[in-house]
């Protein structure tokens, strides 16, 4: 047989995904497993908008549209970045995708030529390099940590630019650390990214999850509208990780090549998906900020009783659902049977085996020195979790 595409065999798959099919396959083999490893919201999709892709089917409303979607539903969009954003979107600017996932593909597609150098700030969501390198571009991290909490300074944006920098990929608030930057905190970043004339991914997907700042756009700051591709969806805001809708909204000069990327590759996203979409939108964000208030509470328990089983105390994440947790302190120890925990991939391994917990190591996300728990998940869950955790970390050597 001839050899698979190299570039492609390259691609490392997500872990993230990995570890949550691992946990539903131990599952439903009758294991008893406990899984903080999805960045998934527990909460059941609003009925409103179950409701408004069901009377879509029954309306034969299932057909193609427009590669870029709706115009209906891109309207919705602008409303919504004019209302949440106070940003200016004309419909063709906005171009539905298949998940926010999709999003991001398409928008290093848009922009990556080979050898081109994209800067992401670690710990990162797993997708952003291995995309970078299937378009032959080449990931930049700037390393973070705990002491910064996990964000990046103007200095040191400024040291990774070279003259093949293309791009930055900002994620705020972030997966994995739930780091949140202010508008004074991104201020400087932008005018560096301009001075420079660099393009900006915005990962924006959870915006509506920050505790205690306000969030701020990117595509809002001076002169930055026009280099933004913004980044949005409602798998995480509207609990509709399973109807793949996300949206790029663009800068006027890319939208055509973004809708011609969307027209060979997916056509659009499902037409049923897309009004249910629409009913998000309409439906406002009383849904949402009910589920961060909840997030809120489960965030402060779950960092409580992981602060307990280390014995120092985590400092809360400022956004997002997960817990970002420094572990290095248990690397060097042996387990029961005598294997050594070197890394957050031993350490979630052996958690997996031992009590059932599935938390995803730090290694996935750009930083091995910690492990991420998603506190998306009842609080019943967390507490068993958090039981787990400690257990798991008391029998180690
Ligand atoms: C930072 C970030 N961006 C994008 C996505 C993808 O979202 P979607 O499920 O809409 O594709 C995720 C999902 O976990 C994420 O964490």
């Amino acid at each position: 047989m001839k050899s698979l595409s190299n570039q492609t065999s390259s691609i490392a798959a997500s872990m993230t995904v990995a570890i949550d099919t691992l946990a539903k396959k131990l599952k439903a083999a009758g294991q008893d497993i406990i899984s903080l490893g999805a960045g998934e919201p527990d909460f059941q999709t609003p009925t409103e908008i179950r409701k408004a892709a069901i009377d879509a089917i029954e309306l034969g409303k299932t057909k193609y549209v427009a590669p870029i979607g709706l115009e209906e539903v891109r309207k919705a969009v602008t409303y919504k970045l004019k209302k949440d954003n106070q940003l200016s979107y004309e419909p063709n600017q906005i171009i539905l995708t298949s998940g926010a996932k999709q999003a991001v593909f398409n928008s290093l597609a848009a922009i990556v030529n080979p050898g081109d150098e994209i800067i992401i700030p670690a710990p990162y969501w797993v997708t952003y390099p291995e995309l970078v390198k299937w378009f032959n571009g080449v990931p930049v991290f700037i390393e973070t940590s705990p002491e910064t909490a996990f964000k990046i300074t103007p200095e040191q944006l400024q040291a990774a630019i070279t003259s093949k920098t293309k791009a930055i990929i900002l994620n705020n608030p972030c997966n994995p650390s739930g780091a949140v930057y202010s508008k004074e905190e991104l201020q400087p970043l932008t005018e560096i990214i301009v001075a420079n004339d660099l393009y900006c991914i915005s990962d924006e997907i959870y915006e509506h999850f920050c505790y205690e700042k306000e969030f701020v756009s990117l595509a809002s700051f001076p002169q930055m509208y026009e280099r933004t591709i913004l980044i949005n969806g409602f798998s995480k805001s509207h609990c509709m990780t399973g109807w793949r809708i996300g949206y790029n909204a663009l800068p006027e000069s890319m939208a055509p090549l973004i809708s011609k990327i969307q027209s060979q590759a997916i056509h659009h996203p499902s037409t049923p998906a897309q009004y249910g979409a629409l009913a998000a939108i309409q439906s406002g964000n009383d849904f949402v900020y009910k589920m961060r208030d909840t997030f809120k509470q489960r965030r402060c328990l779950l960092q409580q009783k992981i602060s307990e089983s280390l014995g120092n105390e985590i400092p809360l994440p400022e956004g997002a659902f997960y817990l970002f947790v420094p572990v290095n302190s248990l690397y060097g120890k042996k387990t029961p049977d005598g294997k050594i925990i070197s890394d957050s991939v031993t350490l979630c391994s052996y958690l997996l085996e031992s009590v059932g917990l599935a938390i995803v190591p730090g290694a996935a996300f750009g930083m091995d020195s910690c492990v991420r728990f998603s506190y998306a998940a009842a609080e019943e869950t967390l507490l068993e979790a958090a039981k787990r955790f400690n257990l798991g970390i008391q029998t180690l050597r």
